[in-house]
């Protein structure tokens, strides 16, 4: 009897066989990375953006709206929110000079989340901020236009799926309004809706980068994906469209979870929150540090992504003091560090060194990030370079690579131990660059007496 066992191979077919079961607007993404190039250089430069979630739910601090959508809160609570929200404090210069000041190239703003409640100027009046709202005024435009005086691009954040629209089917998250195949008229109709929002985004605002949100709810042929995607390029052949909009976008965005491994296509962004939720919520407190968000920041660029740190304003417009707090510490490594961020790619794969790394464009300098309190001595494994000069970034300090291991005869690169004068280690990450002979060049073998 034959017996049939698995084999390498046939993982890989399986593999394969799933990647071809992707939507061809996946497989059409994935295949044509050379022809957005160009558009994407300053975003794959940018390495972070400030993420913003600003909307009702800030006034009584609850799930923007997931909190209506799970039942946590009756629908009529939540929408009323919006008689609170004043935008009393709103200083849209210093929003943008606080991203600027963090170090990020980018930021993106909720001009409305899956509530429906829109923050910029729209002709649809029912859930309106400029209209029904004390803060009375479109909220977008000033912060585009603060961020484009300080250089900085803009991307505006749009929930596909609006579960307060009637003509739109999902509502809660058990029920329902209808089903498209016995309703196709009204899905037209939401879908006028919907195109009409995004194309007054875009004639006023025209956001260097369009962040939708929602799209699991259908697929690409029902928010009519492709037909979306070249609206937007018409009006801005340059526009960068997150992975959001069913297949058609120009790059991942994981969420929350951090890659170990590098994601396969050239471009990804990682939107992460700094405690745990994305709006205001005072109840939330699980704050991450200035130290463990630098970290994680390393770790995304060390794997060639950005991060998109969010923050949560309070409906008045004031952002809350922790956020603030690791925005300038972040802020101030960045700067200490900037040739170690700005304008790199992903550094060494995972075993050649304990720790995230970057490479200068040209491959020739490697940044290894050494967490600032570890009083350890570096180890980096199977780099075939010479190293032509170490030393701490944002000082004047030098260190001398000791090699062990190294063997006359042999072609097998040594170990490189590379020790930190504590003097100048940084308090959050210190930053060693390695000028190299040439092109990095590793090596991968298994040792050996050759
Ligand atoms: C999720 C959530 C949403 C949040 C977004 C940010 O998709 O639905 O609430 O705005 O992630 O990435």
């Amino acid at each position: 009897m034959m017996k049939f066992s698995i084999k390498p191979i046939h993982f890989i077919l399986i593999a394969i066989s799933f990647l071809t079961m992707l939507p061809d607007s996946f497989a059409q993404q994935m295949t044509k990375p050379d022809d957005i190039r160009s558009k994407m250089k300053w975003f794959s430069d940018a390495k972070l953006g400030i993420f913003i979630h600003w909307g009702i739910y800030s006034v009584n601090g609850v799930g923007e709206s997931w909190s209506f959508h799970n039942k946590e809160i009756a629908y009529d609570e939540y929408m009323k929110q919006i008689n609170g929200f004043t935008a009393s404090k709103y200083d849209p210069a210093y929003w943008a000079s606080l991203v600027e000041k963090s170090g990020a190239k980018y930021a993106v703003i909720t001009t409305k989340h899956h509530d429906g409640v829109a923050l910029f100027n729209t002709q649809f009046k029912e859930r309106s901020i400029p209209e029904h709202s004390p803060a009375g005024r479109d909220l977008i435009t000033p912060f585009f236009n603060e961020l484009r005086n300080r250089n900085l691009k803009c991307g505006a954040y749009f929930s596909l799926l609006d579960w307060s629209h009637p003509d739109y089917p999902g509502f809660l998250k058990d029920s329902s309004r209808y089903v498209i195949k016995d309703n196709p008229a009204k899905w037209t109709r939401f879908l006028d809706f919907n195109n009409t929002q995004i194309a007054e985004i875009s004639s006023q605002l025209n956001p260097d980068l369009y962040w939708f949100d929602g799209d699991w709810e259908h697929i690409a042929d029902e928010w009519h994906a492709a037909d979306l995607r070249q609206m937007i390029l018409a009006r801005n052949p340059d526009a960068i469209i997150n992975g959001r909009l069913a297949g058609y976008g120009d790059y991942d965005t994981p969420e929350q979870n951090i890659p170990i491994t590098r994601p396969v296509y050239p471009w990804w962004e990682l939107c992460m929150t700094i405690n745990n939720q994305w709006g205001w919520q005072p109840n939330d407190k699980a704050w991450k540090s200035p130290y463990e968000i630098i970290t994680l920041f390393v770790d995304v660029i060390g794997v060639g992504g950005n991060l998109l740190l969010d923050i949560g304003p309070k409906e008045d417009g004031s952002i809350p003091e922790e956020q603030i707090n690791v925005l300038t510490e972040l802020g101030k490594w960045i700067s200490r560090n900037k040739e170690s961020v700005y304008g790199t790619t992903a550094g060494l794969p995972n075993g050649f060194f304990h720790g995230a790394s970057t490479l200068s464009a040209d491959s020739t300098e490697l940044f290894l990030f050494v967490p600032g309190k570890d009083d350890v001595q570096v180890v980096l494994k199977g780099l075939n370079n010479k190293i032509l000069s170490a030393n701490i970034l944002g000082t004047n300090s030098t260190v001398i690579p000791k090699i062990v291991g190294k063997i006359s005869w042999s072609t097998v690169p040594g170990r490189v131990f590379l020790s930190i004068p504590s003097a100048v280690r940084d308090p959050y990450m210190t930053v060693i660059k390695l000028k190299l002979d040439g092109k990095i060049s590793l090596y991968t073998g298994r040792g050996g007496f050759h």
